[in-house]
């Protein structure tokens, strides 16, 4: 598996591999990593994943035969960093698209798997639904915020994160820790993770791939921040941060450690 890790400015590790199959490997045996050595220190791994299609390579790839049985699914609880308001019959639904490729071929317990419900429900009250379930979960007061071991986010070639859309007001939401937003283009209902959510994670993988990330990819990574893109506004307080690129997706870096 031929990647190259490399630091950026913030100290953030950026692992460069030759195409989308290998940056997904990359991905697998890092989460694998990460799970075993939280599963070793506390019990459990507790991981919000993202939708798109950029990450359904690597929810394959953990359903494979050969890598499923090393991750011990019955300690690892999924939750969501964002959804489309559609059943999960949807093939815009990411949990459904986790189902489908990742849950129906594993053998994870239900009560580990903390989708967003946004059937035939208001979005607003999906969003607090999602809202109470993390609180549960994670045995936390109202107001205080849960730490996630990993968070998985895509990127937006206009550099949104989760459904946290430039401009949108959520990204200025300080307070809830999920709300719903909605894609201008086609004013489809989302539900979404907040900043602070995302910022206290352990850890943070950043995924991108393909020639049309490449210029955002180059304003987050080589320009001081001056862009107020949402993936901007990650910075996780006290965790890291991996950016997971493909050569396409890595080509408009000026630094070197663009992967042969
Ligand atoms: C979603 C994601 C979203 C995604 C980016 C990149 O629900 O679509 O959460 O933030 O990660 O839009 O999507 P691609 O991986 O499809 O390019």
């Amino acid at each position: 598996m031929e990647h190259l890790v490399k630091e950026t400015q913030a100290g953030h590790a950026r692992v460069v591999a030759k195409d989308h199959a290998t940056l997904c490997e990359a991905v697998v045996g890092d989460v694998l990593d990460l799970s075993k050595k939280k599963i070793k220190e506390k019990g459990q791994f507790v991981m919000a994943l993202s939708g798109g299609e950029t990450p359904k390579g690597v929810y394959s790839l953990m359903a494979m035969p050969g890598t499923c049985g090393r991750f011990e699914w019955d300690k690892i609880h999924f939750f969501w960093g964002d959804e489309r308001c559609v059943p999960p019959s949807d093939p815009r639904s990411n949990y459904g698209m986790v189902r489908r490729t990742l849950l129906e071929k594993i053998k994870m317990p239900e009560a580990n798997v903390h989708f967003i419900r946004t059937q035939g429900t208001d979005p607003g009250i999906s969003a607090s639904l999602y809202e109470r379930e993390m609180l549960l979960f994670f045995k936390l007061n109202a107001g205080e915020v849960p730490c996630f071991d990993l968070v998985l986010l895509g990127l937006g070639r206009d550099g949104h994160v989760a459904s946290l859309f430039p401009e949108s007001p959520a990204l200025c939401e300080t307070k809830r820790l999920a709300t719903h937003t909605s894609l201008k283009a086609t004013q489809e209902a989302r539900i979404t993770l907040t900043l602070p959510v995302i910022n206290r994670a352990q850890a943070i993988f950043f995924l991108a791939s393909g020639l049309e990330k490449a210029q955002t990819v180059r304003r987050i990574l080589e320009t001081k921040g001056e862009d107020c893109l949402p993936a901007n506004r990650v910075r996780p307080s006290g965790g890291n941060l991996r950016w997971y690129l493909d050569r396409q997706a890595a080509s408009g870096l000026k630094s070197a450690g663009v992967g042969e």
